[in-house]
């Protein structure tokens, strides 16, 4: 079965959407195998963003997702990073399809609530970037 990390990013965490973005998660019918809440290093989010590293947005994405407390998981389900990444919506909320979380929920491109990993390959590192192996339930 596969993995895929998820954030609920700073901005979702100050409106108080955790328990609304979690539930969305969990009635989809994921299975959550770890969550933590943290303050990102800034040299994890520097590693987790690193291949925006060139765009001009870096340096404003990078002080966003370490601005405040964002919430990390890793969720499990058949076929999760592609599912997710349908249900988060597109990048721009203006561009999100209705009823998507960012859709529903963010106010900007910056402030667009979630993060899901966007290839399996992408979950494996991004998931060790944020977890200790011991700490994601079996
Ligand atoms: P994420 O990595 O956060 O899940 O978002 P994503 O895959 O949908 O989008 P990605 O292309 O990976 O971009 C990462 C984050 O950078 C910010 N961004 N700003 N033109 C801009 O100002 C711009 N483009 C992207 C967004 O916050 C996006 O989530
Ligand atoms: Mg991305």
């Amino acid at each position: 079965m596969e993995q895929t990390l998820v954030l609920l990013k700073p901005d979702a965490i100050e409106r108080g959407l955790c328990g609304q973005l979690i539930g969305r998660i969990e009635r989809k019918g994921f299975r959550i195998v770890a969550l933590k809440m943290m303050l990102l290093p800034h040299e994890v989010a520097l590693k987790h963003y690193s291949e925006h590293r060139e765009k001009d947005f870096f340096t404003e994405l990078v002080a966003f997702i370490t601005s405040g407390p964002l919430a990390a998981l890793v969720v499990e389900g058949d076929n999760v990073v592609q599912l997710m990444r349908s249900i988060m919506g597109a990048t721009d909320p203006a561009k999100a399809a209705p009823g998507t979380i960012r859709s529903d929920y963010a106010t900007s491109v910056r402030y667009n609530v979630i993060h899901g990993s966007d290839s399996l390959d992408s979950a494996k590192r991004e998931i060790a970037l944020f977890f200790k192996p011991e700490e994601i339930c079996h």
